[in-house]
């Protein structure tokens, strides 16, 4: 396939410029003037898409449902009481709607954790975007009713593969206990698999248990946290580590009560940082380019120059791209052609000179023409090409409707 006549922006730190791509077996393999018929994109950019590095897809199903509570109020009495009357159906339903709202805000791949793990992977393959799907763990008194030995099946029957790949997802130390935590990082470390956790995400956790022992326990895993905003200055050199992955989720931190993640300081260290929206019961939408904003600007509160551009840029596409593990997040030679397609013809993207500013400041993500994962789209100027749009909207309300009549909250 060639992509002919537009803008492309290379990665986080190149300027735009005019050239065609070749994409064959999904990676990149020219890029410049290539002759030939090709799809014209005149009047787009082409840039790397973006990812999100932490997301519950499934929730969609729970959009809306908690708007105004404190963050125990929300999980303990909320959400919690609902999650156990999921099946397999309402996720896989609640995924695939989901993964509409990202393709058509141009993610091309997501960092999951949730249950009901087979239907997760077969709404992502036959979707056809990218996924680390983990399942969420927790035990009481030692006991995890065969959590850890089913995500650890999972991982063996769907993961490492091109498009989906597997890890553990403890929910998090407060509802995991030491040991169990233990035995997950034991298996982990064996089988060579990344480990998704929320960390110091609400206030109180700090009382709860020191993240230091968290680390520890984790020592050469990769780890992916999800927020980290009670991070103190001196403790944020701890996250500086080759094997630790922070995902900055700013709307679900402040729409919750939680704050702001101290993230141009975690930058400042060396942190790889990227951007996740959280599920879609607490952001409420699932839109990278709104939480690359948003971050940016929340960074700058008092001080504007401590998230630049190509910060803001990096952290939703490039850093992105290493969470998941695959070789993209730029348009390169021989990466994985993972783009998204932007429609400038808007008065938001004027003057055309200043395009990276424009993508971070005053873009947005209802200006996605298409999106393009491993060089197949999955979403093409309002279309998905792999699924029926509305067979799916009307099985997701039908699940809905399931799900809320025996809603006692
Ligand atoms: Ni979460």
């Amino acid at each position: 396939m060639i992509l002919k006549n537009a803008l492309i922006l290379e990665n986080s730190t190149s300027e735009v410029k005019k050239a065609d791509l070749r994409i064959e077996s999904g990676r990149i393999s020219e890029i410049g003037n290539i002759e030939g018929e090709g799809v014209d994109l005149s009047g787009k950019l082409i840039m790397p898409a973006f990812y999100n590095t932490h997301t519950h897809a499934a929730m969609t199903i729970m959009r809306g449902v908690s708007d105004d509570d404190p963050f125990d109020v929300w999980l303990f009495k909320k959400v919690l009481p609902i999650e156990d009357r999921l099946d397999g159906k309402k996720i896989y339903y609640g995924t695939i709607l989901a993964m509409m709202e990202m393709a058509s805000k141009g993610i091309a791949g997501f960092v999951d954790m949730y249950f009901f793990l087979d239907d997760v992977a077969r709404a992502v393959k036959d979707f056809g975007m990218r996924a680390l799907i983990t399942r969420g763990l927790v035990d009481e008194n030692g006991e995890d009713n065969g959590r850890l030995k089913e995500n650890l099946n999972f991982a063996k029957k769907w993961g490492g593969k091109r498009l989906i790949k597997a890890g553990f997802g403890p929910h998090a130390p407060y509802s995991c206990s030491k040991e169990y935590l233990k035995r997950i990082a034991d298996v982990a470390r064996a089988e060579n698999l990344p480990v998704h956790i929320h960390l110091y995400e609400a206030s109180w956790e700090r009382e709860k248990y020191d993240y230091r022992e968290i680390l520890k326990i984790f020592d050469g895993v990769k780890l992916i946290v999800a927020h980290a905003v009670q991070f103190k200055e001196d403790e944020i050199k701890d996250l500086a580590k080759e094997n630790i992955f922070v995902s900055h989720n700013p709307t679900s931190n402040l729409k919750l009560g939680n704050g702001i993640a101290k993230v141009s300081k975690m930058l400042e260290k060396g942190v790889n940082v990227s951007l996740g929206t959280d599920g879609a019961a607490s952001n409420n939408s699932l839109d990278i380019w709104h939480e690359m904003r948003l971050a940016a600007l929340l960074q700058k509160k008092g001080d504007p120059e401590s998230m630049k551009i190509h910060q803001a840029l990096k952290m939703a596409t490039e850093a992105g791209a290493k969470v998941l593990g695959i070789n993209a997040g730029r348009i390169e030679i021989g990466m994985e052609a993972d783009l998204v397609v932007i429609d400038l013809n808007k008065p938001h993207y004027m003057p055309i000179e200043r395009l990276k500013s424009h993508i971070v400041h005053s873009g947005m993500s209802s200006d996605v023409f298409a999106t393009m994962v491993a060089g197949k789209w999955v979403y093409y100027d309002g279309d998905f090409p792999n699924i029926d749009k509305e067979e799916v909207i009307k099985e997701f309300e039908k699940e809905y409707k399931l799900l809320m009549q025996g809603d006692g909250t």
